[in-house]
């Protein structure tokens, strides 16, 4: 197993693909909706001041990384707007936002046709829709949208301008895009960049490595477990490293601060 973990780790950005992608099939298949429907790394909130997110009994075993989703949104009010989100996994995200935060409509799109048969079967909310496509050409008319949500997503795109140009024709005037995700630091400078030329303006910018780091402490017992439960023993390293459990490589680089989490609220110029 270890020479599998060292080869996935050494593996070129397509190969690495590919075993993520494999790995989200494999995770489709065996868990369903009760226990997972979040895919990311997690936040909590270090303020000792701030007040607990109140949560329905369902909602509360994937806390962590729901609180990624509404430290993400927080900032816009989202009520009677029509967001689009964009990777939006197995649907745990679109569905918390379009219960607790009531906007007009919210469809989440993802590439997986897996994850959007599961989503469309599984979520059942009002105004909320699933759709298969890709985040690089966006099958939407230009300015269809009030706001797009894209957590942890992102760095798997092969063309990281397409999407930006794709977010900025299907964003209304003022609409927002409200992004969460890893990067180096360097990387984040040409992102922020990026983001700028296209007219998309930074309202607001956060480094939230150490809320994500302590939610993944806080959370490392559960993805353990549910690892243990469905994993093949062969498999657990790969799934730890997916999964980002302390002894993972990424847990390592984001304690070390070789990779960071940011966090964006950016704003479409009128
Ligand atoms: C790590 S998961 C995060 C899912 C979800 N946002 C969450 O936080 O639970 C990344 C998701 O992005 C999707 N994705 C990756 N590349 C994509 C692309 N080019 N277009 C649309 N979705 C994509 C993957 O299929 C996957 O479901």
């Amino acid at each position: 197993m270890r020479k599998i973990i060292t080869f996935y780790l050494s593996a070129s950005m397509f190969l690495k693909k590919l075993l993520w992608r494999s790995m989200h099939r494999f995770i489709i298949r065996k868990y369903d909706g009760s226990e997972l429907v979040f895919l990311n790394y997690g936040y909590e909130y270090l303020d000792s001041k701030h007040e607990s997110l109140k949560l329905e009994a369902n909602d509360e075993k994937e806390r962590y990384c729901l609180q990624l989703y509404h430290s993400t949104v927080a900032d816009v009010a989202l009520e009677n707007k029509d967001v689009l989100e964009v990777g939006c996994g197995r649907g745990g995200g679109a569905s918390y936002i379009t219960r607790y935060f009531k906007p007009t409509s919210y469809i989440g799109l993802d590439m997986s046709k897996d994850v959007i048969k599961f989503n469309t079967k599984f979520h059942k909310v009002p105004g909320l829709s699933f759709v298969e496509g890709n985040a690089q050409k966006l099958p939407f008319e230009d300015q269809s949208f009030d706001a797009i949500v894209n957590v942890e997503s992102s760095r798997s795109y092969n063309d990281m301008d397409a999407f930006i140009s794709e977010v900025h024709r299907v964003l209304r005037p003022n609409g927002h895009l409200l992004f969460a995700d890893i990067r180096t630091e360097e990387e984040n400078e040409q992102l922020r960049e990026r983001f700028k030329s296209v007219g998309l303006q930074v309202r607001k910018e956060v480094n939230i490595i150490q809320n994500v780091v302590i939610a993944l402490d806080l959370d490392s017992e559960r993805r353990c477990e549910l690892i243990k439960k469905k994993t093949p023993k062969m498999f657990h390293g790969l799934a730890e490293e997916f999964s980002s459990t302390k002894e993972s490589q990424r847990y390592a680089e984001f304690a070390d601060g070789t990779m960071i989490y940011f966090q964006y609220v950016l704003q479409k110029e009128e």
